[in-house]
């Protein structure tokens, strides 16, 4: 088969961290979902997915230690195995969950803790070197220059490739790139969640560094799949103790999908192929900056969905109707705020 029949009806690509970093699809594949937070999952549809992903295209694959303790690697080595030099696996330290209280976070950026997460991780995914390795959460007791050179080291001994940040100032994307190069952001960005063009984006744009938007479906919320989190999801799902998704907000928020759904029948699209499209469009918006959105799902059907909205074209008109709809959403993004980079800029 030659490679163009190969690539056919394949999502675009683009290059992660710059012109020497690897081509990835321009849309990746979250798979947190899988193991942890959503509830109960189908495990063999969830295998389906990751290798569905691929033959569209999708060679990001998003994953952390946290995710279900460290049930989330496990669960995708045996396809990292199967496809090793196909994908790029990114995954991310220095977040734990209590097990007898999950409400009860604890984040750690310091030197011993960065080497010993990295080993837990290589072993549990059965890989030699991580692709993109990021510091999940920020612990401002540790200087980011520290945890940064910390990263590094790991670069130099072949344990990972590249680095990334999730949820960082611009202040702090900068003085770790000045330690070594940051290929990715990952942050929250979505039609619901704009925080970050206040200042990390334009930071990010300048640096050369892709901005991974997460959550870029607002956790489901934007394709209108549920909307009283608290009333319509299993009671272990996360999503019920995110203000947003309940009671009075999140019936006000599902009004604010209405131009959603009325731009999604002008295209015969779904509310979440818009909401993908327009996290998409950001790149232009942004002139220069490379944008790889990484919304999660454990479904065939939906992970096809997703990656046909990488082809959807918004219209100035379309994008203007949008623009006022994250100023309008009431309820915080989490119920505890206090790890935000909004909050330390
Ligand atoms: N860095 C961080 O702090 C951070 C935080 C959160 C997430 N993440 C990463 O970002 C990834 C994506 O974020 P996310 O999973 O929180 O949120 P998301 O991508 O905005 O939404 C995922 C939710 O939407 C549903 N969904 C997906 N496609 C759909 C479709 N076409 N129609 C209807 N429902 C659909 C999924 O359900 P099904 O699975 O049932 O399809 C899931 O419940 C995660 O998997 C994780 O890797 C990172």
């Amino acid at each position: 088969m030659s490679s163009e029949q190969q690539n056919a009806g394949k999502i675009a690509t683009a290059r992660l961290g710059g012109a020497n970093g690897p081509e990835v699809g321009v849309q990746g594949l979250g798979c947190m979902g899988m193991s942890f937070a959503y509830g109960p999952t189908d495990a063999d549809e969830a295998r389906a997915t990751l290798e569905r992903a691929l033959e569209l295209g999708v060679t990001l694959y998003d994953t952390a230690d946290v995710y279900g303790a460290g049930e989330n690697e496990k669960f995708i080595a045996p396809f990292v195995a199967a496809h090793r030099d196909e994908i790029t696996l990114a995954t991310k330290f220095s977040l734990s969950l209590d097990s007898s209280d999950p409400a009860k976070r604890s984040i750690r950026n310091d030197r011993p803790y960065v080497r010993q997460c990295v080993e837990d991780s290589l072993r549990r995914l059965g890989v030699d070197e991580i692709d993109l390795y990021y510091m999940h959460r920020r612990d401002v007791s540790v200087p980011i220059e520290e945890t940064a050179a910390s990263m590094a080291e790991l670069v130099q001994e072949g344990k990972v490739r590249q680095l990334g940040l999730s949820e960082v100032t611009a202040q702090e994307l900068r003085a770790a790139h000045a330690v070594h190069p940051i290929a990715a952001l990952q942050s929250e960005w979505s039609l619901f969640s704009r925080d970050i063009e206040n200042n990390v984006v334009g930071a990010a744009r300048e640096l050369g560094v892709t901005v991974v938007p997460y959550s870029p479906l607002g956790r489901g919320f934007l394709t209108g799949s549920f909307t009283d989190a608290e009333k319509e999801l299993t009671a272990d799902d996360f999503r019920r103790h995110q203000p947003r998704y309940h009671g009075a907000n999140a019936a006000a928020n599902a009004a604010l999908l209405e131009p959603v759904r009325r731009i999604a029948d002008a295209h015969g699209a779904t509310p979440g192929q818009i909401a993908l499209a327009w996290v998409q469009q950001r790149s232009r918006v942004w002139d220069g900056l490379t944008v790889v959105p990484i919304p999660g799902t454990r479904k065939r059907s939906r992970v096809e969905e997703n990656t046909a909205a990488t082809r959807i074209e918004l219209s100035a008109d379309e994008l203007e109707l949008l623009e006022p709809v994250a100023g309008r959403v009431t309820g915080d993004r989490y119920a505890d705020m206090s790890f935000s980079s909004a909050g330390r800029e």
